[in-house]
């Protein structure tokens, strides 16, 4: 398959190209399967799985300007095997994909763009192409990527990568699902919201272990907000209204701006697992955007949150220039930070738990909605557009914080936690990502062991072709492919 970039798309109203389609981030035009892959180091034995990754890859042109999350989902993924490695990699089959591949060119314009005139948008009608690029999770043998502005979500097959096609749980799932639903993998529930622009603003949702959403409910917001992730505990849900909000004056004018509120607080609703709109609980804490959970568990008669906390989410005051400006917007700059909410007294806590810029956190998926020991978060390097230049391990029970730099000119991806074969204990395996070196040119898969990230990579697999810095990334253990 081909792309047609012939030339550079600029930022508007400059001559400078938009970085997000140079270098790194420049979208491949193959797909590819290949087995016969370079090693460096040993791949061990005792980790049998994929890695996932999604993230844009404009297949053709952009029609006005470009924004990074505008691009076509791709899914890159590697599958590990008795010690050997394949990679492959292909677009996800949206609706919206499979109808530009037929037109031979982009009939969408992007989040930058009015929507005014797109062929088709979501649920909510916003008009935008749900490009299923964000996140990729996997729920009953099937892997589904998901879009951040709610869409359809789509099913891939783990290993083949072939898209199923947009996943209605037997024609249950009415309406849109949020990127970053949660699987809780003792019970085989999925756990979902779906955000739009109008009143009730947000609904939560569960699909069953045998693939049906068996429940749902609406949930009042105050507004309309930009919620980009959930948590769940034993018992409960936890949702999200942060005060990233529709510029009532633009509004007014027919625009679309989004400001962050100050004077308003970050709020949490707390509702049972199968709770409806009117059980939530909601526990206010001081402003601030998260886009993503780390984990979430009870304690005596308290929910425990980590996320990673953007206390700023608002451009910087010196970013003049259009392009400054939208390299600003793009910026990520999160700290850990723990929260406490009393189910009892309705007190809340909060506490920072460490000051560097980590991001695109992942805890063993086992975990999720428990107690976990480790965190898993890549580093934000400095730079201004949006690269992670390092991995760091945290832990629970000593506060030590593990970390490894992929060095100079080189780029990682989020980094999930894989288990060894059989491991009992937390912690026990290894860490998967993808590195970019953007001196040569060229991508490789490392993996870590968890327990030793200082010693580097115990190895590093060659890639056929670069993989364009994305989005987010999951690691499917054999046994949950059913391979054992
Ligand atoms: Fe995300």
């Amino acid at each position: 398959m081909t792309s047609s970039h012939d030339q550079p798309v600029l930022v508007a109203g400059t001559d400078e190209p938009n970085p997000y389609l140079l270098g790194v981030y420049a979208p491949v035009t193959t797909e590819i399967d290949s087995g016969d892959l370079r090693v460096i180091g040993r791949i061990p034995r005792d980790l049998n799985g994929v890695y996932l990754r999604n993230g844009p890859n404009p297949r053709h042109r952009p029609d006005g300007r470009y924004h990074w999350f505008d691009g076509d989902g791709m899914v890159h993924a590697v599958h590990l095997e008795n010690g050997r490695a394949r990679y492959r990699n292909r677009w996800i089959r949206t609706k919206a994909f499979e109808a530009e591949s037929e037109a031979g060119r982009a009939l969408w314009r992007g989040v930058m763009e009015s929507p005014k005139g797109n062929p088709f948008g979501n649920h909510h009608g916003l008009g935008l192409k749900d490009a299923a690029n964000t996140d990729v999770i996997f729920h009953r043998g099937k892997v589904l990527t998901t879009w951040y502005l709610c869409g359809s979500p789509y099913a891939l097959d783990p290993l083949s990568l072939e898209t199923v096609g947009a996943e209605d749980f037997l024609g249950t799932l009415v309406g849109d699902m949020m990127a970053h639903p949660k699987v809780d993998e003792r019970t085989g529930e999925l756990f979902w919201f779906d955000y739009g622009p109008t009143p009730p603003y947000l609904r939560y949702g569960v699909v069953s272990a045998d693939g049906r959403v068996v429940h749902t409910t609406d949930v009042t917001l105050p507004g309309p907000r930009l919620p980009h992730d959930m948590a769940i505990t034993d018992n409960h849900a936890v949702l999200m209204d942060l005060p990233l909000v529709q510029d009532p004056e633009a509004a007014r004018h027919g625009r679309h701006k989004i400001v962050f509120d100050r004077s308003l607080p970050a709020r949490f609703g707390v509702l049972p697992r199968y709770g409806t709109g009117d059980q939530v609980r909601w526990f206010e804490a001081s402003p601030c955007y998260i886009y993503h959970v780390v984990n979430s568990w009870e304690a005596g008669e308290e929910i425990v949150l980590d996320v990673c906390r953007v206390n700023r989410p608002q451009p910087r005051a010196d970013a003049h220039t259009p392009l400054a400006k939208m390299l600003s917007y793009l910026r990520l700059d999160a700290q850990l930070h723990r929260y406490r909410f009393n189910l009892r007294t309705g007190a809340v806590s909060e506490s920072p738990m460490d000051d560097a810029n980590t991001e695109f956190p992942s805890v063993d998926s086992r975990k999720v909605g428990r107690l976990s020991r480790y965190a898993y978060n890549v580093r934000i390097s400095p730079e201004s557009t949006l690269k992670f230049d390092g991995l760091v391990r945290y832990d629970n029970a000593t506060g030590v914080k593990a970390e490894h730099s992929f060095g100079p000119g080189r780029w990682g991806s989020e980094a999930p936690f894989a288990p060894r074969d059989g491991a009992t204990v937390e912690g026990d395996g290894y860490l998967v990502t993808f590195v970019q070196d953007e001196r040569e040119g060229l991508s490789e898969l490392d993996i870590f062991d968890a327990g030793d990230l200082a010693a580097g990579p115990v190895a590093r697999v060659l890639l056929p072709q670069r993989v364009p810095l994305g989005f987010h990334a999951t690691w499917v253990r054999a046994d949950q492919l059913g391979l054992d």
